[in-house]
């Protein structure tokens, strides 16, 4: 496959799971730890190798755009207290000059919309898209595990990332059907959004990765509206996968459904379990709230 030199990341979303919190900040700006979400996931992307990062913003959503900028009076704050440290971290975190595009999506009509609004900085070349409320732990990012995949693949294949859900949450996701096994990989035979729960074909879902080939914007140009009235980008996945391979990549590592309330309290304990700066006193914290102190 062509090397995967652009991600897109859509931050447009409303984020109505997080209210008020998501009032009049981003869902995506919500820290994991002292991180935020958006960071976490823009860093898998730079360590997959990725060089152009885009975003697909919206109203409110400025401070993203903010973030990923320079800060002079911080800086300026920083330098003289001689907070080394800070100031290393700050300029580490940061897109080079040049590498990270904003376009906006104006209207919250989906995730299938919201991806299509990337199309012209995507150009015609295959792309990673990663969703920020997705986080997955490991010391290979999810994103890094998909183009170690994708090396040997033809040049029109598409990857997505699944992982194993139990049986009774299956139909709150998209869930795909598989085939033969290549390497690590499954060939895709059946997609399908939030299935009824005895009509699942397996119980992998989509978990909020993908590497998709420039003709995902085609099937997208159509704006049909799927489940709950949205573009929906698996209804455009599905119509891509009868004219170009699809394949399904079981990460390794432990996913995090951020978008939801436990999602994201569970990321931020298992993150700060994971860090040693403060892992004695969480888990001291944790013990001391269970009445284990
Ligand atoms: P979600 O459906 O999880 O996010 O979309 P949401 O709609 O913001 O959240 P709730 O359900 O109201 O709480 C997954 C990702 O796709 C983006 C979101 O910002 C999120 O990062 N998205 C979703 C868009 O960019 N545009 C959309 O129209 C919908």
């Amino acid at each position: 496959m062509k090397p995967i030199r652009k991600a897109v990341f859509p931050v447009a979303g409303l984020g109505t799971r997080f209210l008020p919190a998501t009032k009049a900040m981003p869902k995506e700006m919500l820290p994991v730890v002292d991180r935020p979400l958006i960071q976490h996931v823009v860093d898998e992307a730079r360590e997959a190798g990725i060089e152009h990062f885009i975003f697909v913003t919206g109203r409110n959503k400025a401070v993203i755009e903010d973030h990923f900028d320079r800060q002079f009076e911080l800086e300026h704050a920083l330098t003289e207290r001689q907070r080394c440290d800070d100031l290393e971290l700050l300029a580490r975190d940061l897109p080079g000059p040049g590498t990270a595009s904003f376009t906006r999506q104006q209207l919250p009509l989906g995730l299938g919309h919201a991806v299509w609004c990337a199309r012209e900085l995507v150009g015609r070349e295959p792309f990673a898209l990663l969703l920020p409320d997705v986080l997955v732990q490991h010391n290979r990012g999810c994103l890094a595990q998909m183009i170690d995949a994708a090396r040997d693949l033809g040049d029109n294949a598409n990857i997505i990332a699944v992982e194993q859900m139990p049986a009774d949450r299956l139909d709150m996701y998209g869930v795909v059907g598989i085939g033969e096994r290549r390497g690590g990989l499954f060939s895709v035979t059946q997609m399908v959004e939030k299935p009824a729960r005895d009509r699942a074909p397996s119980n992998l879902i989509i978990t909020g990765r993908y590497i998709l080939q420039p003709d995902i914007f085609d099937s997208l140009a159509a704006e049909k509206r799927g489940a709950g009235g949205e573009i929906q980008l698996t209804d455009a996945m599905i119509e891509l996968a009868r004219s170009e391979p699809f394949y399904a990549l079981e990460f390794e590592g432990r996913s995090f459904d951020c978008g939801s309330k436990v999602g994201f309290l569970a990321a931020n304990i298992a993150y700060a379990l994971d860090r040693s700066d403060i892992a004695p006193a969480v888990r001291a914290e944790l013990k001391r709230l269970l009445g284990e102190g």
